[in-house]
């Protein structure tokens, strides 16, 4: 049984990408994010990912294979707000991917609230995603031709709730991140700080148990970051999750928890 107080249970992870690919990151993040059933990256120049979507080989496979993340063990309680850090290769966001459930580990159990999701479809994981996790990233990823509005609502397209109540809580959250007078501008015509703010909205759309956060930060300048961070310090302080992932170490300081990776190991972690 899982601990009732983690959002996050990670036991023997281990992550072997058997061919050189794509970088995971990309155009077609954004269809992965927000698409039903299998998450493949068709836009990155159709090079196939292991398996196919977000499958992935049998455990032990480890023939021909690099690989990224060894005998990651780690849990995250409920309200946490953790900090991941490590240098360049390190596997930081391969592990968030794992976190997000946008890939499989190769080895090892994942349980996110509780619940083992090594046996879940590729469609299970995607409702799961959407239901319960926010995702930010250093390049925002917002959709270009929609308006700060409409790409605050992108996640609740598969949602139960009606329409006009999503439409309600995308501006309330808009009105949050403090750009009530920009929802129907475009990315274009916004900020780099704003474009992130946009994003956070977003992530906050389905009222996820967890954020996962990839640089967040990165394509911003200090005073900007820091605004950015204050507003992920508000969203933790109303009980969401925060996994962060930065090279940054005044960002990482703003984290109650830090874990440092090293050749795809934990070589530190300020919770334990
Ligand atoms: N799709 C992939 N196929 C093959 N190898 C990959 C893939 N994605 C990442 N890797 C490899 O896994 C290792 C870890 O990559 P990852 O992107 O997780 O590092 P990172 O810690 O996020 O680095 P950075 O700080 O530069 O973003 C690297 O050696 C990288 O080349
Ligand atoms: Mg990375």
């Amino acid at each position: 049984m899982s601990a009732p107080g983690n959002v996050i249970e990670l036991a023997g992870i281990r992550k072997v990408f058997r061919q050189v690919l794509a970088p995971q990151e990309g155009s077609g993040m954004l269809a992965r994010l927000f698409s039903r059933g299998g998450a493949k990256p068709a836009e990155q120049g159709g090079v196939p990912e292991p398996g196919g979507g977000i499958s992935d080989g049998a455990a032990g496979d480890v023939e021909g294979g690099v690989e990224v993340l060894s005998d990651i063990s780690l849990n995250i309680a409920r309200g946490e707000f953790v900090a991941l850090q490590g240098t360049s290769g390190s596997g930081k966001s391969t592990l968030l991917h794992l976190l997000g459930l946008l890939d499989r580990p190769t080895a090892g159990t994942y349980k996110l609230l509780g619940r083992d999701v090594s046996g879940l479809s590729d469609d299970d994981l995607s409702h799961l995603r959407n239901a319960t996790l926010g995702f930010v990233f250093q390049s925002f990823y917002l959709v270009p031709y929609a308006t700060a509005l409409e790409n605050v609502l992108l996640p609740g397209m598969y949602s139960n709730t009606p329409q006009a109540e999503l439409r309600q809580r995308a501006l309330s959250l808009l009105d949050r991140v403090g750009l009530a007078d920009r929802v129907h501008f475009k990315p274009a015509n916004l900020s780099g700080g704003q474009q992130q703010r946009v994003a956070m909205a977003r992530a906050l759309l389905n009222q996820p148990e967890l954020i996962l956060a990839d640089e967040p930060t990165g394509q911003l300048d200090s005073a900007t970051s820091q605004e950015i961070m204050r507003l992920f310090a508000q969203v933790n302080e109303t009980g969401t999750s925060i996994v962060l992932v930065t090279h940054d170490e005044a960002v990482a300081g703003k984290a109650g928890r830090v874990i440092r990776l090293a050749d795809g190991r934990i070589i530190a972690d300020s919770g334990s």
